[in-house]
């Protein structure tokens, strides 16, 4: 979720990201990103959680897995950097707090950091340099980092209809959103230069039917980039990404499968 950079804007159920304009809106969330929870079983699995661990949940958005994972009995904190994710979390009694991915406040206090869906919205090797300290920082001596997010061709579909659509508009998608999305090999290096041991690192292509349709992903997850045209620029830049994904992304019977690609880890400290 929305763990790096400072929040622009907040209203009563938005919150803005300052470095890529990503909006998080918790009632659109709620209906038009629940998958990013609901498909976290193979990661929940990585990480077994056990009754009494102290777990930190990075980018835990509305708290909707947090709340999962607590069930197994292990003592969870939340962290996220979107105030309003943060207060869709505490709705649901969970101990959140807000902090910059990239600055994590904590000392040998977790048995285990857990990250699923949100890595991919911090920028750069230098900002996963950051995370990565904090995370290693965080950890008791043998604990466990267990994550998933975004890999390498992520949805390379989608981002390639919005780099086409958007540059007659001279935004240049790749670099407004500024995802990042690290082949195996790379996320290995950077782990293992933070002092982590990797136990298991995999790229994972996972086509993710997306209930709600194209439309409403695209204004959900690549907010921060259609917020920059006009209202009539971004009705007509949503129909043309929509069109040329069509052939590829959408089946007969009008089914959206998005073209994910998860990048899976498992480090211990
Ligand atoms: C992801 O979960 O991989 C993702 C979701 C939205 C935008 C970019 C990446």
């Amino acid at each position: 979720m929305d763990t790096i950079s400072k929040t622009a804007s907040t209203s009563n159920n938005s919150s803005t990201n300052q470095s890529n304009g990503q909006t998080w809106d918790t009632e659109a969330y709620a209906i038009n990103g629940r998958f990013v929870a609901t498909l976290a079983s193979d990661v929940v699995a990585l990480l077994a959680a056990q009754a009494g661990e102290h777990i930190l949940d990075l980018g835990c958005g509305d708290g909707a897995l947090t709340k999962q994972l607590a069930a197994t009995g292990a003592i969870l904190t939340g962290v996220d950097n979107s105030p309003t994710m943060l207060a869709a979390a505490r709705q649901r009694n969970l101990h959140v707090e807000q902090h910059n991915a990239t600055a994590l406040p904590y000392h040998q206090q977790f048995d285990a950091v857990f990250s699923n869906a949100a890595l991919h919205w911090i920028t750069g090797v230098s900002g996963h340099n950051s995370v990565l300290a904090g995370v290693h920082r965080s950890l008791r001596p043998g604990g466990r980092f267990v994550a998933e997010m975004g890999g390498h061709g992520n949805i390379a579909a989608i981002r390639t209809a919005l780099q086409a659509t958007l540059a007659p508009f001279h935004i240049d998608a790749e670099a407004t959103s500024a995802s990042f999305f690290p082949s195996s090999a790379l996320y290995r290096r950077l782990l293992e230069t933070t002092g982590f041991t990797v136990q298991s690192i995999e790229l994972i292509p996972r086509p993710t039917p997306l209930p709600t349709g194209m439309e409403a992903w695209l204004n959900t997850f690549r907010n921060g980039v259609l917020n920059h045209l006009s209202a009539v620029d971004r009705a007509s830049a949503l129909a043309n990404t929509i069109a040329l994904l069509e052939p590829v992304l959408r089946d007969a019977d009008g089914n959206w499968t998005a073209d994910y690609v998860r990048l899976r880890f498992h480090a211990t400290k």
